[in-house]
């Protein structure tokens, strides 16, 4: 459903990502992961169209995305949870949900008929949201945002959701909820993942495949049967 053909991208003139090859298939998780700054968040962008490629390709469900803007690409059907979650802090929980509202609509092919069914599907993954819809994001916790800010990316009514980073600086608990979450897509719905993370461990039980970026160039990818989470962290220990 995803591939990622010699992509190069960065910033301005300069170059991060170099000839990076991802290939990923319907309800597939895939890991990504790599050092500080080796280009992982800069990945992510370049996926959801916020870095421009400078060479190479990006096809989506057979289509060429590759110079497609943002919200195109979310009407196609990717979602994005960016680093830092980027919630809208003085709307409620609820309108932060409701932002997501008009890409779900226009969507062409819709896992559920009604935004509501959608959202209702979503109360049923975080049960706590409910308890939050009328308080501004911006006074809830960081486990609490993360949640919303997943809530939100679901709520598109996405085929690929983008995860950059999604356990940093959140409390086990609500690891524990985010991962049981994100299980409950996979058993429920077709949807694929690429799921960013930097601790390994976290995430390794959820995903099926295993990507090391080193220096803007991706340096390991395995299906996870055919490696240990041992070989992987000494791929990415300094
Ligand atoms: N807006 C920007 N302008 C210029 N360079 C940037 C910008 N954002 C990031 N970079 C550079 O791009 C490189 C890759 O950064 P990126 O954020 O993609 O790394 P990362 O792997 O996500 O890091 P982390 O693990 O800290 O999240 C770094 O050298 C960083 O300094
Ligand atoms: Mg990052």
């Amino acid at each position: 459903m995803l591939s990622i053909q010699s992509i190069s991208s960065g910033y301005g003139q300069t170059l991060i990502l170099k000839d990076i090859e991802i290939s990923l298939s319907s309800s597939e998780y895939l890991l990504i992961t790599g050092r500080n700054g080796v280009g992982k968040t800069t990945l992510m962008r370049t996926i959801m169209g916020l870095n421009k490629v400078m060479s190479g390709k990006i096809m989506f469900n057979s289509v060429d995305i590759t110079f497609y803007k943002p919200h195109e690409r979310a009407l196609m059907g990717l979602g994005y949870v960016p680093q830092g979650r980027r919630l809208f802090p003085y709307l409620t929980v609820q309108e932060n949900l409701l932002v997501s509202r008009s890409t779900f609509m226009n969507r062409r092919s819709r896992i559920f008929v009604s935004f509501e069914d959608m959202l209702d599907f979503i109360y049923g993954l975080f049960p706590i949201l409910i308890k939050l819809l009328k308080k501004t994001a911006g006074s809830l916790s960081g486990g609490e945002q993360q949640i919303v800010a997943i809530a939100r990316a679901l709520a598109t009514g996405p085929s690929l959701i983008l995860l950059d980073e999604p356990f940093e600086g959140i409390q086990p608990s609500i690891v524990e909820d985010i991962i049981r979450a994100l299980d409950g897509i996979k058993k429920k719905l077709m949807i694929s993942v690429i799921l960013v993370e930097h601790k390994i461990q976290n995430a390794w039980d959820l995903v099926d495949k295993v990507c090391v970026i080193d220096n803007g160039r991706k340096v390991f990818e395995n299906y996870k049967q055919n490696t240990t989470m041992q070989n992987v962290l000494e791929l990415i220990s300094i």
